[in-house]
C-alpha cells in the first residue's frame, strides 16, 4: 500500500525528546493527527535492555483512533537496527522512523543523528537493514544538510527511497544551525522535485495558515509539526477543519492518566511540570501558579492547583 494511503491524513507530529511522551501523543491522536512519533529512542540502549529506553515505547491510543504511531530510533550500526527492529515492542508500532537529523553534540559525536548525513553509504545500510528486518514501513527524518556548505537533502532523500524508505521528513535547517534562523522551505521544495513524494515538510509550522502555505510552496505530501503543537495538540483538528471542543483541564487530566498507567507518580509529576508550563502559557497569573506547581510532587496536588487556577481565568 502506498504510504500516502496508509496514513489517514498528511499531518505528522514531529518527535520532540522530552515532550512527545505517551500522554501528548494520545492527545495529538484525539485531535486527528495522522501520524504521531515517540521521542527518539537509542537502538543500542534497546539492545542493552535499558529499562528507561523500553519505557519510552509504552503508551496507548484513544479507542477507534485512525492515527498511526511511529517509533523513532537513533543509532548508526546497521546490525543493531537489524536486531532491535525485530523486537515485539518495536513491531507493535505502525511505522519505524530513523533519526538522521539530531544535531546534539553527544549524539553526533557517536556517529548518530545528523552525523549520518555525512556518510550516505552507512546511512543507506542502516535503512536497508531496518527495512529488511521489519514488517512495518520505515521512514527517515533528516535535515537540510550538515552545514550550509554541504546542503545534501535532495541527494539524501533519493538515497533513503532507494534504500527502501516509505517516506521522509525534512527539517529545513542544517545541523550547524541547530534550531536558530528560519527553516528553509526552498530546500524542502528541491527535495520533492529531486526525490518525489512522500515527503513531510518540517520547521516553524505553527498554524493552519503556515501549514497551507508550506504545502502549497513545497509540493510536499505532508507537514510535520514539532514545537507548534506543544501545549496545543488541537492544532491538528484546526488544520484538518474538524470541529472540536477545547477543554484544557480535561486534556491535562488525560495527559496525566495516560502516563500514570505505566510510570510512577513521582516521575509523572516531575514530567508534567514542563508540560503544564506550556499548557498554561499566556494565561493571567500563570507565573504564581507555576511557582506553586513546581513545589508539588504529587499528581493530585498539581491537578488541584490547575483546576482552581483555570476556574478563575
Ligand atoms: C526539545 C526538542 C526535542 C527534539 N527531539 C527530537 C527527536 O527526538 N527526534 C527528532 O527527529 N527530532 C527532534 N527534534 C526536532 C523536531 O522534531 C523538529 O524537527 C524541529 O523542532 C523543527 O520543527 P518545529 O519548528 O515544528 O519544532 C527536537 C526538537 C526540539 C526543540
Amino acid at each position: 500500500m502506498k504510504f500516502e494511503s496508509f496514513v489517514a491524513n498528511p499531518l505528522m507530529q514531529a518527535p520532540l525528546a522530552g515532550y512527545t511522551d505517551a500522554g501528548f501523543r494520545y492527545l495529538c491522536c484525539k485531535y486527528g493527527c495522522g501520524l504521531v512519533v515517540t521521542e527518539m529512542v537509542s537502538a543500542m540502549s534497546l539492545k542493552q535492555k535499558n529499562r528507561v529506553a523500553f519505557d519510552l515505547l509504552k503508551g496507548r491510543m484513544p479507542k477507534n483512533s485512525v492515527s498511526k504511531v511511529a517509533v523513532q530510533l537513533f543509532g548508526h550500526d546497521p546490525e543493531v537496527f537489524a536486531e532491535v527492529v525485530r523486537y515485539d515492542e518495536i513491531q507493535k508500532f505502525d511505522v519505524i522512523d530513523i533519526n538522521m537529523g539530531c544535531p546534539v553534540h553527544k549524539v553526533v559525536k557517536n556517529g548518530d543523528g545528523s552525523a549520518l548525513m555525512l556518510d550516505l553509504p552507512l546511512a543507506s545500510k542502516v535503512i536497508s537493514q531496518t527495512v529488511k528486518h521489519s514488517k512495518k514501513p520505515v521512514t527517515v527524518k533528516f535535515r537540510k544538510g550538515f552545514t550550509e556548505n554541504n546542503v545534501n537533502a535532495p541527494e539524501f532523500a533519493k538515497m533513503c527511497f532507494e534504500s527502501g524508505a516509505s517516506a521522509v521528513t525534512v527539517h529545513g535547517r542544517t545541523r550547524e544551525q541547530m534550531y536558530t534562523g528560519q527553516a528553509d522551505m526552498e530546500t524542502v521544495r528541491s527535495v520533492v522535485e529531486a526525490a518525489g513524494n512522500p515527503v513531510y515538510a518540517n520547521g516553524d509550522i505553527k498554524s493552519k495558515e503556515d501549514a497551507d502555505r508550506v504545502k502549497q510552496y513545497t509540493g510536499a505530501f505532508g507537514i510535520a509539526i514539532g514545537r507548534g503543537a506543544v501545549g496545543k495538540p488541537y492544532i491538528y483538528a484546526d488544520i484538518l477543519g474538524v470541529p472540536f471542543e477545547k477543554n484544557l483541564y480535561d486534556d491535562i487530566c488525560t495527559h496525566y492518566d495516560v502516563l500514570l498507567e505505566f510510570l510512577p507518580e513521582k516521575v509523572v509529576a516531575c514530567e508534567m511540570k514542563k508540560h503544564l508550563a506550556v499548557y498554561l502559557k499566556g494565561l493571567r497569573g500563570v507565573k504564581n501558579v507555576m511557582n506553586e506547581i513546581f513545589t508539588r510532587n504529587s499528581a493530585d496536588d498539581q491537578l488541584r492547583l490547575v483546576k482552581d487556577f483555570l476556574k478563575n481565568v
